[in-house]
């Protein structure tokens, strides 16, 4: 397979971004589903592939599968190097002070609870509180309520407005001493919804409460630099970055990972172990242990260099183009009302169409070849907070276009007239 994506050279702005080529690097992009052109806008769930990652992965399993840091042997090092590379560039890709504190883990879900564990449980006390938004995912949700329960802390949620954004002054009032910690989405997957972040973090640290990012569907769509942003946790998947299923970053602070204890003990995450006592490993392996997903390092490696070879900038500035004119033509559908109406959004629009059951919209839809996502998108209190059930969510990626927009406008008309 020959494949020369990394050659890409950085794009500046929209206007110069071949959405053409890019399109080139996702076969899965050529193929039909129902007999029409897919029409992938399911983004917000996964990401697709370019053959970049898919031959990293190859390569890997064909021609270095090794394992890591265990052998002097010629494939262990070269595995090795692969893995640590990655560490490397994810340094870069969210500039983090040091590759150290880049630990590899399953995805946000795992990076969370490792935070949730050997961070916040360590430390919270009966009647202290932990911060969320009313537009986290569950993953941000449920890990919090486990650690309450297990300590007698409390959950406290602060409240969104109609548009689907944070309240602040509702988040000031709550950022009281009780307040041992801050989650908060970076951007909401359901509402598309772009926080403030940079000043919730700045108000957290006012209190003394550090603060988890959970940027699961930043990555792939705007710079992070977690340095600017001064967050104490920042977690995010590869899957949702053009990389492969089941591999994660988690980047903390050094100050904070050198005080936690290990998430799991096992191989690779110790210096030395006797029977009476062990002594852990430096960061970032003390958190990493048993053999991990190399392979998917080893691509997710390849995904930082093949977004690096279009630009962060370029990527945001095509998808807000492309959001821009999908609301537009959405709202053009009559009965047709966007969930998530936030002034500062990402490329998602969750909507529903009169009482027609988004799932209905779905099906009918996917007949056209459109993959949108239909459901609670793992935010059931978001759909609480709007008093509806589920939505008909559109997600989009850099190589999505215009053209593909109105496919899916074509597939909402259909639906539409089938089902009033
Ligand atoms: N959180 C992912 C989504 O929004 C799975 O679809």
């Amino acid at each position: 397979m020959k494949v020369a994506a990394e050659t890409i050279a950085p794009l500046t702005s929209k206007d110069t971004l071949d959405v053409g080529r890019i399109r080139a690097d996702f076969p899965i992009l050529n193929r039909k589903v129902n007999g029409k052109p897919l029409v992938y806008l399911d983004n917000a769930a996964t990401t697709q592939k370019p053959s970049v990652v898919v031959e990293s992965l190859r390569r890997y399993y064909l021609e270095e599968n090794s394992n890591i840091h265990r052998g002097v042997h010629y494939l262990s090092q070269k595995a090795t190097e692969g893995y640590e590379g990655t560490r490397k560039k994810m340094r870069t890709f969210i500039n983090a002070p040091d590759a150290h504190e880049i630990i590899f883990v399953r995805g946000t879900t795992e990076g969370i609870n490792l935070v949730a564990h050997s961070f916040v449980r360590e430390r919270i006390k009966p009647g202290e509180e932990i911060l969320i938004t009313g537009m986290e995912h569950h993953s941000n949700i449920v890990p919090w309520q486990i650690v309450c329960e297990m300590t007698g802390a409390h959950l406290r949620v602060v409240p969104i407005n109609d548009k689907g954004e944070i309240i602040m002054e509702e988040y000031e009032k709550r950022l009281t001493p009780k307040v041992k910690f801050v989650s908060i989405v970076h951007i909401s997957n359901s509402l598309g919804t772009v926080n403030p972040v940079k000043q919730m973090i700045e108000m957290a640290h006012a209190h003394d409460i550090p603060v988890l990012i959970d940027g699961a569907q930043t990555v792939s769509h705007k710079k992070v630099d977690v340095q600017d942003l001064d967050c104490d946790f920042f977690v995010f998947s590869g899957h949702k970055m053009f990389g492969p299923t089941g591999i994660g970053i988690l980047f903390g602070k050094s100050e904070y990972l050198e005080q936690m204890p290990p998430y799991q003990g096992g191989g690779d995450m110790i210096k030395s172990v006797t029977f009476e006592k062990t002594i852990y490993n430096d960061l970032p392996y003390k958190f990493e242990a048993g053999t991990p997903n190399i392979a998917g390092v080893i691509a997710l490696g390849s995904a930082v260099d093949y977004i690096n070879g279009i630009g962060l900038d370029s990527i945001y500035a095509y998808e807000q183009d492309l959001l821009a004119y999908a609301t537009a033509a959405v709202l053009g559908v009559d009965g047709l009302r966007i969930i998530g109406t936030a002034k500062n959004k990402s490329a998602v629009i969750s909507f529903m169409l009169e009482d027609v059951h988004p799932h209905d919209i779905g099906t009918i839809i996917d007949a056209e070849g459109v993959a949108i996502r239909t459901g609670h998108h793992c935010t059931q209190p978001v759909m609480q907070r709007f008093g509806i059930p589920a939505t008909a969510r559109a997600s989009f990626a850099v190589y999505n276009t215009k053209d593909e927009v109105d496919a899916l406008i074509r597939g909402i008309d259909k639906a539409r007239k089938v089902f009033q």
